[in-house]
């Protein structure tokens, strides 16, 4: 039996003809690429484990053309993969079969900056570093930022609702994005692309695209709440001997550090391993079962330096953490982070890697990685826990030299198993794409997967928008 993460039979829409061509090629002359080599990389996802067969790959620069296509591509039955900096991890981003790719990568217009509000307003296909870069200058900062900034574009971020190294502090995009605007199935603009914080005039509709990953419409522009840039950052790597040891120096930091907390991110001795083999990054302390990177972020250096001073007397004399260093400069704050954000990079290095992005109570998240261990025994090459401990969310990844089916079948349905029965989600931030649509019951109740067919039914009654992604296949 084929695995419920393999692709469903194609359905039956157009295939593109000569026609088709002619009218993407009047509306977006240049733009519309048909070359099968510079079609590659849309094909192919960033984990290179999934694939599929477009020929046709459109670049819009407005939202007026998005606006065109779609109707057109409505009309015809036409399929479409909305695609941003492809980096997404759940097999969301590529077309499965031949759909049409259709990539906000040239919509990366900056339209408005209010520096004393803080709001952004941009369009979908900005990169996320370059967003950052921007505010920097004018001392803001956005309000998310993840390991893929140079390549992920914030359209891409909306649409799977990413989560994270700075949600602890400053909250999810469910929070931040004030405003959206969206292109719909048959062509419509949705405008909804406000900047006030407050607005309760009936339903909340920017919230149904926050996390619709490309099946409920195309995101053309965002307007985004952004902190001030803080004046002082400092960075502190440790080590703890044992996760409840972690899961207390977690405890003592909200309550030490609370309002300049930042950041707090895990790793273990396994992530380590692979950083140091395979992306030759030395270890910066002594070698422990699990790291810590905290991140405070304040307006006032010496108060935060002697917050964190204490914070750091207090772990180490209450033997919570065994080593540790400290950044409060730029380049080894960034060194130190790499140590977090790089762990994804070096799993590629390692091997096909199987990801699971895991909600779960925070005291439990390292036994599910213990457990995984012990149920797979040698089966694995390895079997590595990392992840963003103060939103509980537990990032279990395992490799093998090359896929491997019957790994596979000895994971799934394991892991979801042991999820459901912490109440947890099976989908923290990745969202859940190709290879986890068919998975979403562990996490959701039936009616609820059944109103999300219908809301997908009303907004795109042809279906013709990311097919085979995030719904199960049992509401096709
Ligand atoms: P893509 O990968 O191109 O697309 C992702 C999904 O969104 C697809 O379903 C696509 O159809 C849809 N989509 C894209 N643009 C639009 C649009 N304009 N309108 C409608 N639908 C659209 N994720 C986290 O949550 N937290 C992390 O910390 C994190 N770290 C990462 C680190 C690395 C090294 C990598 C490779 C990935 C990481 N991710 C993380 C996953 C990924 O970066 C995010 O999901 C990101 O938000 C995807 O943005 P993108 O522009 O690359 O979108
Ligand atoms: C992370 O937190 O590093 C990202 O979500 C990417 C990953 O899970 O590997
Ligand atoms: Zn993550």
């Amino acid at each position: 039996t084929p695995s419920p993460a393999a692709a469903p039979d194609r359905l039956p829409f157009s295939k593109v003809t000569q026609e088709d061509l002619d009218f993407f090629k009047k509306v977006l002359p240049g733009r519309t690429i048909t070359d099968p080599d510079l079609l590659e990389a849309n094909n192919v996802d960033w984990l290179k484990s999934v694939r599929g067969y477009s020929e046709v790959l459109l670049r819009p620069q407005t939202t007026e053309e998005v606006s065109q296509i779609l109707r057109y591509c409505n009309s015809r039955n036409l399929a479409v993969n909305p695609q941003g900096g492809n980096t997404g991890l759940v097999g969301g981003s590529v077309p499965v079969y031949d759909e049409i790719i259709l990539s906000t990568a040239l919509m990366n217009n900056i339209l408005t900056f209010d520096g004393v509000s803080g709001i952004l307003t941009c369009q979908a296909g900005c990169i996320l570093e370059n967003l950052s870069n921007y505010l920097e200058e004018r001392d803001y900062i956005m309000p998310l930022d993840l390991g893929a900034k140079g390549s992920c574009q914030i359209g891409g971020n909306v649409a799977t609702n990413a989560g994270g190294l700075r949600l602890l502090r400053y909250g999810s995009l469910r929070g931040t994005v004030l405003g959206l605007e969206v292109v719909l199935a048959d062509g419509q603009v949705l405008d909804c692309l406000a900047t006030l914080r407050k607005d309760n005039t009936g339903y909340d509709l920017k919230q149904l695209f926050i996390g619709s990953e490309g099946t409920l419409g195309v995101i053309t522009a965002v307007s985004i709440l952004c902190p001030r840039k803080p004046k002082s950052v400092n960075v502190v790597f440790l080590g703890c001997e044992t996760f409840e040891q972690l899961l207390q120096t977690f405890k003592l930091c909200r309550g030490m550090l609370g309002e300049i907390l930042s950041a707090f991110e895990f790793l273990d001795s396994e992530c380590m391993r692979l950083l140091n083999t395979h992306l030759k990054l030395p270890n910066p302390i002594t070698d422990c079962p699990f790291y810590v990177v905290i991140e405070t972020a304040g307006s006032n250096p010496t108060h935060d330096e002697e917050k964190l001073h204490n914070f750091l007397e207090e772990a180490m004399t209450s033997s919570l953490v065994t080593d540790g260093t400290v950044a409060t400069e730029d380049t080894k704050i960034k060194a130190l982070w790499s140590m977090r954000e790089r762990v994804t990079e070096s799993l590629t290095h390692d091997g096909f890697t199987y990801k699971y992005d895991i909600s779960l109570p925070v005291e439990r998240i390292y036994q599910l990685v213990t457990d995984m261990r012990e149920h797979l025994g040698d089966r694995a090459k390895s079997v590595v826990g990392y992840g963003h401990v103060g939103d509980g969310n537990l990032h279990l990844n395992i490799t093998s030299p090359a896929k491997d089916p019957a790994l596979l079948a000895a994971i799934e349905p394991f892991v979801y198993e042991w999820t459901a029965g912490c109440q947890g989600s099976i989908s923290a931030e990745h969202g859940l794409g190709l290879k986890k649509r068919n998975y979403i019951y562990y996490s959701k109740p039936s009616q609820a997967v059944a109103l999300m067919g219908n809301i997908k039914a009303m907004l795109d009654p042809k279906g013709i928008l990311n097919p085979y992604k995030t719904l199960p296949d049992n509401l096709r």
